[in-house]
């Protein structure tokens, strides 16, 4: 998820593209460029790190005056967060210039053709090549909007592009498939941006783009085509959110933003991942084929909603790899003397990927000549550059400090793992594995549909905005379901929570269940019977006690209704990835609970969105 800002019209299209870049920073801020043209050819600057490196760039050495211009900040995808990755990039020559947000799936068949045509590439990124194949296009002939379509027609994945030409001052061009871009209409001036805060200064009249659409912004107007040339219509809408809306898109927190985002998440850290065959492609993972048939254990290390990412990760690689996998937390890990050797594979899960706790662990790790594999969020940062492969997991910059979209991308960052493993270790068969990716594609669908159900926990959580401690049972999977919906109750509502096993229950918690005590039951799909039934089980023997049972259970698995005070249907999905869809309701009322509670639902008390202290 980057920010991507375009304006052609009267004004220093520099102060325009900075100052809407700046609305947009929390959309990435890994780096930060922007492109201006002036006088037949691109003026451009590009800087690492946050907008404010740039900014000193500029002052320092200013860019020429310009009406037409674009600018990007980053969210690293493909490539290191460096001042060459940085957009925008140019193509061979120098005369087109272009900023992008998503993933380009084909881009190494794509970078292949441009080297082959001997072009120049200086950076790792997907988007040099559609900057060079967009080029190419132009100086065949017609306007960058021709080329623009000509291009995006061959490209695969999740894209914004955004683009200018140097000998065409009049217009900036942009294009969009399953990624946001939306055009901020004005007098004698026109906006692009990723999203409404990019211009919501200037004009409030906007125009949202559909899939696999083109835009041509002049300061006359814009003009909306298909990626098959014809005309084509934007859905036209007045903005009437503030500037704090616009920037959580008219969500309340970010965290309610990024829960939603959910299903868009889901889909990217899927992108890339697997090739026209279905075999599976992890290409951050740069530890051999051959060490990874030697892995004899595993032990995933993480804290907090992390570790719990790895416990359901644990039942996943068990079952696909017959490899032991343990899971521990990172604060205990290396003061318990962990037996690691060459063949043992460490799995440290971050969002941040700072949490000192996890990066002291790999250190340790690494010391004891283990192979590290990083799950993260945030490429460049600390526990994947001392890791020996990462795994990103494309959720885009979470900004609440409760980890929503984080987690729910670490699972499928998790399962990839998994199902890698099998098919290079030979444990799973192709068909198996393709099996089950074709079930995480069918994910974003399944979370969207729990997302529209999203008042029934609002409900929930003002029938329950007294409670003074909530349980949560889970079993096999579903087990770190259940602690991660208490930490979420934990950290935004400040209520004592806590999940068990249910299995557990009679071994002591069960003396804790009284009258009107709030218990959130995740009930396993019937894949694993004897599972099903004990939980069953023990649903019956707490609602004998007086407990109020909140079922969450599959849409068509009926029998429970009697010993249930709130149904809450879930898809039916196979066992091991019935934490991905069973997380989301657990979310949405822990956000909307402390929302009545009047807490700040995206700094909660006491807590940082990254531990960087042990
Ligand atoms: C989860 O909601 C919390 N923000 C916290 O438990 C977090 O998961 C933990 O601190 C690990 O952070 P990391 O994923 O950035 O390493």
């Amino acid at each position: 998820m980057c920010g991507i800002v375009g304006y052609v019209g009267d004004k220093q299209a520099q102060d325009v593209v900075i100052e809407g870049l700046r609305r947009l920073e929390y959309r990435g801020y890994d780096s930060a460029g922007v492109a201006l043209v002036n006088d037949g050819s691109v003026a451009w600057a590009k800087r690492a790190g946050k907008l404010a490196n740039l900014e000193k760039v500029l002052a320092e050495s200013p860019l020429p005056g310009s009406t037409t211009g674009i600018g990007h900040t980053r969210w690293a995808t493909h490539g290191a967060p460096n001042d060459t990755n940085a957009h925008p990039h140019l193509g061979n020559h120098g005369r087109v210039a272009l900023v992008h947000n998503g993933i380009i799936e084909n881009f190494a068949e794509l970078r292949s053709e441009v080297e082959a045509a001997g072009d120049e590439l200086r950076s790792e990124t997907d988007t040099e090549i559609a900057a060079h194949l967009i080029e190419t296009a132009l100086a065949a002939g017609g306007t960058l909007t021709g080329a623009m379509q000509q291009v995006c027609s061959r490209l695969e994945g999740a894209f914004t592009l955004v683009a200018v030409d140097a000998e065409d001052p009049s217009r900036v061009v942009a294009a969009r498939r399953n990624s946001p871009l939306v055009v901020g209409i004005g007098e004698g001036e026109n906006f692009i941006g990723s999203d409404v805060a990019a211009f919501i200064e200037h004009t409030r009249e906007a125009l949202e783009l559909g899939q696999d659409q083109i835009v041509t912004i002049t300061r006359e107007g814009v003009e909306v085509i298909g990626f098959d040339g014809r005309p084509a219509e934007g859905t036209r809408y007045h903005v009437d959110w503030d500037l704090s809306a616009a920037e959580k898109d008219g969500f309340d927190w970010f965290m309610r933003k990024e829960i939603f985002e959910q299903p868009r998440a889901i889909a990217d850290a899927l992108l890339g991942r697997h090739d026209a065959e279905g075999r599976l492609q992890l290409d951050e993972v740069r530890i051999s084929d051959d060490e990874l048939r030697e892995v004899d254990k595993i032990i995933i290390i993480a804290c907090g909603t992390a570790f719990y990412a790895g416990l359901v990760a644990k039942y996943a690689i068990e079952h696909w790899t017959r490899v032991p996998c343990e899971v521990e937390l990172a604060h205990e890990f290396r003061y318990r003397d962990p037996i690691l050797t060459r063949s043992t594979l460490v799995v440290a899960i971050s969002q941040s990927g700072e949490t000192a706790d996890t990066l002291m662990a790999i250190r340790h790790a690494r010391q004891q000549r283990s192979k590290v594999l990083a799950i993260c969020n945030t490429n460049g940062s600390t526990i994947p550059r001392e890791s020996d492969a990462v795994i990103y997991t494309h959720a885009g910059p979470e900004i609440g400090v409760a980890s929503t979209k984080g987690f729910i991308t670490q699972m499928i960052a998790a399962y990839l793992l998994g199902l890698y493993l099998a098919q290079v270790r030979g444990t799973s068969y192709a068909d198996e594995i393709a099996r089950v990716v074709g079930e995480l594609r069918d994910m974003p669908g399944h979370v969207q549909r729990i997302l529209d159900g999203a008042d029934d926990l609002y409900a929930l959580a003002a029938e329950l905005e007294g409670a003074r401690s909530v349980l949560f049972l889970g079993r096999h999977v579903g087990f770190p379901i259940a602690l991660e919906g208490a930490l979420k109750l934990k950290e935004l509502a400040y209520l004592h929570a806590e999940g068990f096993a249910a299995g557990e229950l009679k071994h002591g918690p069960i003396a804790l269940i009284e009258p009107g005590l709030p218990v959130f039951c995740v009930v396993p799909p019937r894949g694993r019977d004897q599972l099903h039934d004990k939980m069953v089980s023990a649903i019956q023997e707490i609602r004998a006690r007086g407990a109020r049972t909140i079922v969450m259970v599959e849409d068509d698995d009926h029998g429970i209704e009697e010993f249930a005070d709130t149904i809450i249907r879930l898809p039916r999905v196979s066992t091991l990835l019935q934490p991905v869809p069973a997380v989301v309701p657990l979310q949405l009322f822990a956000c909307e609970l402390a929302t009545r509670l009047g807490h700040d639902v995206d700094q909660p008390r006491n807590l940082a969105k990254s531990v960087t202290v042990e």
